[in-house]
């Protein structure tokens, strides 16, 4: 029996306690702050997921058993460390652990020192140098601010001038603040992206089906990139055989410098790869990675990825949650429902730019009397007694499917019965990987 605390506000975090309600062994559900629409699976309680001490007076309080975080930011805060402090158990990696986020030379560096297929690159915390370096690279080429900038550190510069202007943006003007006084440039990597997630205790790890997010906010991945504004998984054509390259000379090597480290990673490892064209090239040696390159790793969920597996997810979320805290995961089974998840993001017309909010949302629970249909909340509070848009993202419509092909459909039509003003979303979510198949 446990009483539990989810820390966050996104639809994230509103599937991962839908799930953990299904837990018989959960005896309280508390979500910190949540959102309009948690509260229809957990308690709400005021308090934002950066202010790691109230959390721990509530924690104790309240005699939590278990926190779960899926939020970068209290997490390259320390709030694990904070919280193991006064002897709370929780969910997810240390703060030093976390770096493998948190920056992006760290993570760099823990790639190529243990040969971790990821793009060529190099660090730099001197503009001069930096912008010396781009003049003999070849265009495009990638430019990232080296700390958390809220998804937004990331410029691919097609021309010499945009380079220049974004490490001027980044290095000098330092529009992200100490984020930027280190800045990784690398190649630029041609493919297609998809998403790994792993659990792990620290020294065991277990493997999600593979899933994949749409970051861009118009159809055929055209136009500026979002947080993430719908997933599919499992994604089919990703393979077992590529999976257990992935694990093997991605995941594995990852959690074993970190453990070596001294830092082990306990939580939810979630790289973000790209199937380039080398991928379809046959092994060369026993080192090949088929084409597959680490672009980034995360010490969390992705959002909208979690929304997708949980829905997919067969075995009790709690079970293993507490597996990776008490480092007992080998002795852990992970099942997944057969089938298809899909999450389709509606979000306010005008994100991922400048939206207004505070628009009425109706028509969610017609969506939801659908079979097979959870739509989770994201950016949407409770004002007057009305449910109103509050962010970029707004709701996460989530469906399942014996096909691919049945789970967007369903997720469609009931994003169709949702309304608010200026409400938009892609209507070729997965249509990619349809044609695929
Ligand atoms: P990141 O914050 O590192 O995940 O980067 C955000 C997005 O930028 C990724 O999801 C990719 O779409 C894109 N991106 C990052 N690095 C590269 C790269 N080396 N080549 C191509 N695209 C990239
Ligand atoms: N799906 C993108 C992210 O969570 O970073």
């Amino acid at each position: 029996m446990a009483k539990v605390l989810v820390v966050g506000n996104y639809a994230r975090e509103h599937a991962l306690a839908w799930k953990l309600a299904q837990s018989p062994r959960v005896t309280k559900l508390y979500i910190a702050p949540g959102n309009g629409g948690t509260g229809n699976v957990a308690q709400d309680v005021p308090i934002a997921p950066t202010d790691i001490p109230k959390l721990i007076e509530f924690a104790l309080d309240e005699k939590i058993d278990i926190t779960v975080v899926a939020s970068d930011d209290p997490l390259a805060m320390g709030i694990v460390d904070a919280f193991t402090a006064r002897g709370l158990k929780i969910f997810g990696p240390t703060k030093a652990a976390a770096q493998i986020e948190a920056s992006k030379g760290f993570a760099k560096k823990i790639m190529q020192e243990n040969r971790i297929p990821t793009a060529k690159f190099e660090t730099f915390d001197n503009y001069e140098k930096a912008l010396e370096y781009v003049k003999n690279q070849s265009l495009p080429i990638v430019i990232k601010a080296d700390g958390l900038a809220l998804g937004k550190g990331v410029t691919i510069a097609a021309t010499f001038e945009e380079a220049e202007a974004t490490l001027k943006k980044i290095m000098v003007e330092k529009v992200f603040g100490e984020s930027g006084s280190r800045v990784v440039i690398e190649e630029f990597l041609k493919g297609e992206e998809f998403s790994a997630h792993a659990f792990t205790d620290g020294k065991t790890f277990v493997m999600f089906p593979p899933s994949q997010d749409h970051k861009a906010i118009y159809e055929g991945d055209k136009g500026p990139n979002t947080g993430g504004i719908g997933t599919i998984a499992p994604l089919t054509w990703v393979g077992a055989q590529n999976m257990q390259i992935v694990a093997e000379r991605v995941v594995a090597p990852a959690l074993e410098a970190l453990r070596k480290a001294g830092t082990p990673f306990q939580g939810l490892l979630y790289p973000g790869l790209m199937m380039t064209a080398e991928g379809s090239n046959p092994v060369k040696s026993a080192d090949a990675d088929h084409g597959i390159k680490t672009i980034e790793f995360n010490s969390r969920f992705g959002d909208p990825e979690c929304e997708s597996y949980m829905r997919l997810l067969k075995t009790d979320l709690l079970d293993v949650i507490e597996a990776c805290i008490e480092g007992t995961l080998e002795n852990v089974s992970i099942a997944w429902n057969s089938g298809f998840a899909c999450c389709v993001i509606l979000c306010s017309g005008g994100y991922p730019g400048n939206y207004e909010k505070g628009k009425e949302i109706t028509g969610i629970e017609e969506a939801e009397k659908m079979s097979d249909v959870v739509v989770f909340h994201a950016g949407t509070k409770m004002e007057n007694g009305k449910l109103v848009t509050s962010g970029g993202r707004v709701l996460g419509v989530t469906a399942i499917g014996a096909t691919l092909e049945d789970a967007l459909k369903k997720a469609y039509e009931a994003a169709a019965k949702i309304h608010f003003e200026g409400v938009y979303y892609r209507k070729d979510i997965g249509v990619k990987s349809l044609n695929r198949v």
